[in-house]
Order: structure tokens, then sequence, then C-alpha cells
């Protein structure tokens, strides 16, 4: 028997009509793209995380010459979020990307293993985390849930 899976999810063509909080997080994913190390790739992301008392931590990905070792934006703010003993605080995330090689105009979803770190840390935190991804510039993709949205049927164990 087959059950459709059904994944809900918003687009906005203009991120003036999301909220200030959620603007003000895009803005601050944009701006940790700056700092960025990714001069093998040379496409530049930033995440931003926005914490249950407000507070928004940023970060961005870093890349290694010996490729694997890089890490992802998302992964990389998170662990500081954890590294700091709040990684059980997270409400919404932010992720930004822009390039040197191309406009980056298309919302950027995060892959697989940052997905898998997130969906760790939503369920720390336990609430449906909010995920807004854009470009540089263009539309914003907006889900609610890690669980629900990015990573259904995602590899978990109860200890
Ligand atoms: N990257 C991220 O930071 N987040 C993702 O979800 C996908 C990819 C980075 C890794 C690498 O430094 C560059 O983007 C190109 O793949």
């Amino acid at each position: 028997m087959s059950n459709p899976l059904h994944i809900p999810f918003e687009r906005f063509p203009d991120a003036d009509e999301l909220p200030p909080d959620e603007q003000e997080l895009l803005r601050a994913a944009l701006e940790a793209t700056e700092l960025a190390y990714a001069p093998y790739s040379r496409f530049q992301v930033g995440c931003a995380v926005q914490l249950l008392d407000g507070e928004v931590l940023t970060g961005n990905n870093q890349e290694n010459v010996a490729y694997p070792s890089g890490l992802c934006a998302e992964r990389t703010v998170l662990y500081y979020c954890g590294a700091q003993g709040k990684g059980d605080q997270l409400v919404k995330m932010a992720i930004r990307a822009r390039s040197s090689q191309a406009a980056i105009v298309q919302p950027v979803p995060p892959c697989g293993a940052c997905r898998l770190v997130m969906f760790e840390y939503e369920r720390m935190s336990g609430r449906d985390i909010v995920v807004l991804m854009q470009g540089e510039s263009g539309e914003v993709l907006r889900v609610t849930g890690v669980a629900k949205t990015l990573l259904p049927f995602s590899f978990d164990i109860e200890f």
C-alpha cells in the first residue's frame, strides 16, 4: 500500500513578507557568508541560529586543503551552539549562500549530513525548528520541523 509523503513548506518571493525576526536572521546569515573560508569551492554559506532568549549565533563553512576535513556552515554553528551549552535552545535557523562564480538566486537547502545534525539538535530542543533558506537574493523557502520536512525517516536510536 502506498502512503504518499506530504512535506509542507512555504515560499516567499520576497523576504519582506516575513516577520522582522526572520528577516533579521536571514540578514545575519548573509553577513556570516563574509567570514566563510571557502577558497576551494568558492561557495560561501552562512547560517544564523535564533535561540529561545532571542540570542543569534552565526557560523559559516570552513574548508580545508584536505577537502573532507572541511565543515558546512550549519554544522559549524550548531556544534558551536552545543559547545556553549545551548544546543537545546534552538528556535529558528536561516541558511544563505553566495558564490564568486555565479549569482545564487535560489534557496540552498542543507546537505544530508547537516540535516542529521539539525534533526538531533531539534530533538534536544523539544520543538519544531523553523528553517529559512535563501540564496544571495531571490525567494525564501520556509519549513517548520526538521523531522517533519527535511529529514523524514531519519536514522535514530533510542538509548
Ligand atoms: N556547504 C555548506 O556549508 N552547507 C551545506 O549544506 C552544503 C554545502 C558548503 C560545504 C563546502 O564548503 C561548500 O559549501 C561547497 O560544497
